[in-house]
């Protein structure tokens, strides 16, 4: 059977690294041991830009905050879908200003901006959509709640699947899709009820080694037939490969000192899951 190409994937906003440090540190990878370069980090981040506008895909970006180090990392800013963003309740004080200047330029743009409940939820760090569904993950960083409080007031239709390991604190690191049949799946982060409930959904997932994924390689996105990773195997390139993709590598090291490499810097703007925010009651 033939697959689809992802309906989205065209569109991304972006946050300059003017001001990316570690300073703090809320996930296993982020250690006062290697400080940031931040002229790699320029480069890396110009490198990204290029990669996607490369391949046929759009990049609107937001004006940093010297207060805000993450905040390159747009993708945890909130879920952007059928032109509305539910800006995220980020779990950490350190992050919690940047749903706010999120949903400020979202305003701005012309989106709509949806009223979200009490309950933690990073955005699309933790929701990426497979076909008319997003997948949602728990229990590192957003609780569980959080899916049925949006589902309830937005309409979107969520999949939650539990995290198990502090490595893989977001969805985003075990899962990535690439078009209506297939996704990278990494087993490493999620409990055996996790990944049978992906299997079910996913007809023909690509699963990644433990090393595969410590590296990041499902934190990857899709412009058309583009696959842009931080990092792929010869393994990963030629399964990518054999269904008609093209694998990019766009180099992050820099970022993965944060413990965020491609999706993480990336907010998709144009998806579409079917809803009208309008029709629900
Ligand atoms: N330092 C950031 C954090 O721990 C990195 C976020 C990575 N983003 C992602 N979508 N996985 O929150």
């Amino acid at each position: 059977m033939s697959a689809t190409n992802l309906g989205w994937g065209h569109h991304y906003l972006m946050c300059p690294p003017d001001h990316f440090t570690v300073e703090y540190a809320i996930n296993p990878w982020m250690t006062a041991d290697e400080p940031v370069d931040p002229k790699a980090a320029r480069d890396q981040w110009g490198g990204l830009v290029g990669a996607i506008e490369t391949a046929g895909g759009k990049v609107s970006t937001i004006t940093p905050d010297p207060d805000l180090p993450d905040m390159v990392f747009t993708a945890n800013a909130g879920i952007m879908a059928d032109g509305v963003f539910a800006p995220a309740r980020m779990r950490f004080a350190e992050r919690a200003r940047e749903p706010q200047l999120a949903a400020q330029w979202a305003a701005g743009a012309g989106y709509e901006v949806a009223e979200v409940g009490a309950a933690t939820f990073e955005g699309m760090g933790d929701a990426l959509p497979f076909r008319d569904r997003l997948i949602a993950g728990y229990g590192q960083r957003t609780k569980l709640r959080a899916w049925s409080e949006l589902s309830e007031n937005l309409g979107w239709d969520f999949t939650p699947i539990e995290l198990r390991d502090p490595r893989f604190y977001h969805i985003d690191i075990v899962f990535s899709p690439l078009n209506d049949r297939s996704a990278l799946v990494a087993p490493s982060g999620l409990t055996s009820a996790g990944l049978r409930t992906i299997k079910s959904v996913v007809p023909d997932p690509i699963l990644l080694t433990d090393d595969e994924a410590q590296s990041f390689s499902a934190n990857s996105i899709v412009v058309g037939e583009t696959v842009i990773s931080p990092a792929a195997s010869p393994r990963l390139r030629r399964e990518l490969e054999r269904r008609g993709f093209t694998s990019v590598i766009a180099p992050v090291d820099e970022f993965l000192k944060a413990g965020g490499a491609v999706r993480c810097l990336t907010l998709p703007l144009d998806i579409e899951l079917g809803v009208e925010l309008a029709q629900i009651a």
